[in-house]
């Protein structure tokens, strides 16, 4: 078997991450960064390997103790992110665009396109990269940010919080209506949309003054230039994407895409939404990754069932019943 993932942090306490032992240290030639600023930051300041290549278990580790984020939300994504995006076979995973420092590919239709790959796991409407049809979805977008930094102004009295979360969460997806005639937003996506939408307020916040106002500053520090800012604790207890029920209610909308073309989204009722999370696991497992491997051999067969294995255990508590794609023909 590969490897077993890390358990929970022991010490879950706020503590100094920018610390001695992790400095930040500008890209070298070849070092990948991608859609994720969070990782990206991780990758920057030697948490993650900094060349931007990891296993799970490396991932696991450094979103727990660099982020406090909980043991349950980590396991899914990353599971899910390495199962679409990374080599189940190397057991590596880019966390930007695809790279041969992964190894040898599986056969096609696997893609192993590092977590820039479009639609299986990164999706459209993101708060600061731009929409794939647009060309490039994973580098910091000035312009959208300089939205999010308007939104915070108008909504939030110069702060990032949960108003303006919600405000730009819509504002996002009616741009991306307006404007994206290759607009999806099914799920996974659907779900990934509304967390990271939370996340700059549960991770990048100073652990010693949990306010729920995240400095547009600290805020550019993250998305920008994948850096902590200087002294920065991590928050001070472990969590994933509290605050997403507030952010939904705000303005509710359901899965879809737009159909032949701009502002005409139409809502697909075959995919899963808030009311059917099993259905979110469902279709990723026996739709998204089952597309990707059809019909696997030997090792990688095996690595699949390994990582499918790991991944339902954060839905197991959920009382989703657990699919077995690769065991089928
Ligand atoms: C976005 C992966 C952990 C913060 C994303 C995206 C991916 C990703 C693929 C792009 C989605 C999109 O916008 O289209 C992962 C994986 C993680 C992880 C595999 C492993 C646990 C974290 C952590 C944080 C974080 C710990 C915060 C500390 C964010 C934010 C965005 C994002 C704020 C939205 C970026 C934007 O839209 O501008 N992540 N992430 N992520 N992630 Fe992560
Ligand atoms: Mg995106």
């Amino acid at each position: 078997p590969p490897e077993t993932p890390p358990g929970p942090l022991k010490d879950t306490r706020a503590k100094l991450v920018n610390d001695k032992k992790h400095p930040w240290k500008p890209l070298r030639r070849g070092d990948i960064r991608g859609p994720c600023p969070g990782l990206n930051t991780l990758a920057s300041h030697g948490y993650l390997p900094r060349d931007g290549i990891a296993t799970p278990a490396q991932i696991m580790l450094a979103v727990q103790e660099g982020f406090n984020m909980d043991f349950g939300t980590a396991l899914l994504v990353t599971y899910a992110a390495h199962l679409v995006d990374g080599n189940v076979v190397t057991n590596l995973l880019s966390i930007g665009g695809k790279s041969p420092k992964t190894g040898p590919d599986p056969p096609p239709p696997a893609i192993v396109g590092g977590l820039n790959t479009h639609s299986v796991f990164e999706g459209d409407a993101s708060l600061t990269r731009g929409d794939d049809f647009f060309g490039d979805n994973h580098s910091f977008n000035k312009t959208l940010f300089q939205q999010l930094v308007d939104a915070s102004n108008k909504y939030g009295g110069g702060k990032y919080n949960l108003t303006v979360a919600a405000e730009f969460r819509h504002q996002r997806i009616q741009e991306s209506i307006a404007t994206n005639p290759k607009f999806d937003f099914t799920s996974p996506r659907f779900f990934t949309a509304f967390a990271e939408t939370t996340f700059p307020i549960n991770f990048f916040i100073d652990g010693r003054n949990e306010n729920g106002q995240l400095d547009l500053d600290v805020a550019r520090s993250f998305f920008q230039h994948s850096r902590y800012p200087d002294g920065f604790f991590r928050p001070s207890s472990p969590r994933g994407a509290q605050g997403l029920d507030v952010i939904f209610a705000a303005h509710p909308i359901q899965p879809g895409r737009n159909v032949d073309g701009v502002n005409n989204y139409v809502p697909d009722p075959t995919s899963a939404d808030f009311d059917t999370f099993c259905l979110l696991y469902t279709n990723f497992v026996n739709k998204t990754i089952k597309g990707l491997y059809p019909n696997p051999t030997g090792v990688l067969r095996k690595a699949l069932n390994w990582n499918l294995n790991i991944l339902y255990l954060s839905f197991k508590d959920s009382g989703c019943i657990q699919e077995f794609p690769m065991f089928r023909s």
